[in-house]
């Protein structure tokens, strides 16, 4: 190699390190480019290696030349650093507009479901009742045996029970809370019970998991009276002030006497018609089932120990679904459980 050989391979060096520095954007980039040109093992050292080769008399030339051109490839990256700084901080703020909207975060809803359910509760809490919880996985004793259902009855084909032994079942009401709540705690005591509850059966209007609400209120001179004034209270507070209630005469194991309660149809207002249509939702009626009920029969007290010479109540259960659609008008079960966020999202407190 000649010493202009050697002069020609720097002005490549310094050229391709220019043309490199020109494309590069980010100032992290610069390290790896100064270690490619200047780095130990860099195109700059490399050349120097060779710098042995050269006639001797054309090394002192080659060698000063060869650190201009190291202080030129230092000096063009110091500059490039120093306008990639500024750059950044100018690019920065030309990308902030103080004018443009905040970004919204998305606010959820809560399920219809569960609106209805906290709305029941409320109305009940403020007329002194507790809330109670218990278990979805039930035994026998709770589900069935205690509430006057006994293994042969008749009554046990009134719900499709999903058993998960023998003894053990999914609850299929949450009636179980009745007796765990007065195994607890002595009379007197009014609570609901608000929980999923499951059985066998899936169809147009049924899921095998749904929601009830049962309430028990036990105390001394408890009348069929209370339990209407009640009930009462409840479907207004829910409802319309002026929703009529109705009971019907019915049986449960547990209750005696027992009675299904109808409010006038929420839809049509009672009249069985919706404008020239019959009412769907009430069958043309113009009452809508919505809960059972009844006073708490002496053989339940029985299982709790309680005395039932001395203390009287009344119980009841409802569907929290069934609540749910006639208060928001929805015809169709399953749009509770399809989890579409264009339906829940139509949903809020009110
Ligand atoms: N457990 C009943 C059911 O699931 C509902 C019920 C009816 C509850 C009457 C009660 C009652 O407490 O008194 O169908």
């Amino acid at each position: 190699m000649t010493g202009e050989d050697f002069a020609g391979r720097l002005e490549a060096i310094e050229r391709d390190f220019a043309r490199a520095l020109e494309r590069l954007e980010r100032e992290a980039d610069l390290e790896a480019l100064r270690v490619a040109y200047l780095g130990r093992k860099g195109s700059l050292a490399q050349l120097m290696s060779s710098l042995p080769e050269l006639p001797a008399e054309q090394r002192p030339a080659a060698g000063k030349r060869a650190n201009e051109c190291k202080k030129t490839l230092l000096d063009l990256l110091s500059a490039k650093q120093d306008a990639l700084q500024a750059g950044g901080q100018t690019a920065d703020r030309s990308r902030f507009d103080a004018t443009l909207p905040g970004r919204r975060d998305w606010i959820g809803s809560k399920h219809p479901v569960t609106l209805v359910l906290d709305e029941i509760c409320a109305a009940f809490t403020a007329i002194g009742f507790d809330v109670v919880t218990g278990p979805e996985i039930e035994n026998d004793f709770y589900n069935f045996e205690a509430l006057n259902i006994p293994r042969e009855h008749p009554a046990r084909d009134m719900q499709d029970t999903l058993y998960i032994s023998d003894s053990i079942v999914l609850r299929t009401h949450t009636s179980p809370l009745q007796i765990r709540t007065m195994e607890t705690s002595p009379p007197p005591l009014a609570v609901i019970a608000p929980g999923k509850v499951y059985r066998r059966d899936a169809d147009l209007t049924h899921t095998p998991m749904f929601h009830q609400i049962e309430g028990l209120l036990v105390d001394e001179e408890v009348s069929m009276a209370d339990l209407r004034g009640t009930l009462t209270y409840f479907v207004r507070t829910i409802f319309s002030k002026k929703t009529r209630v109705r009971f019907r005469p019915s049986y449960f194991p547990f209750t005696e006497p027992s009675a299904e309660v109808d409010i006038s149809c929420v839809i049509c207002r009672g009249t069985g018609f919706c404008g020239a249509d019959p009412c769907r939702v009430c069958k043309q009626t113009g009452w809508v089932e919505i809960l059972g009920c009844g006073m708490v029969d002496p053989a339940v007290f029985e299982k709790v120990d309680y005395d039932p010479e001395r203390w009287t109540g009344f119980a009841f259960g409802l569907g929290v679904e069934r609540v749910a659609m006639l208060k928001y008008c929805i015809d169709d079960l399953r749009l509770f459980f399809e989890n579409d966020v264009r339906f829940l999202n139509q949903f809020q407190a009110c």
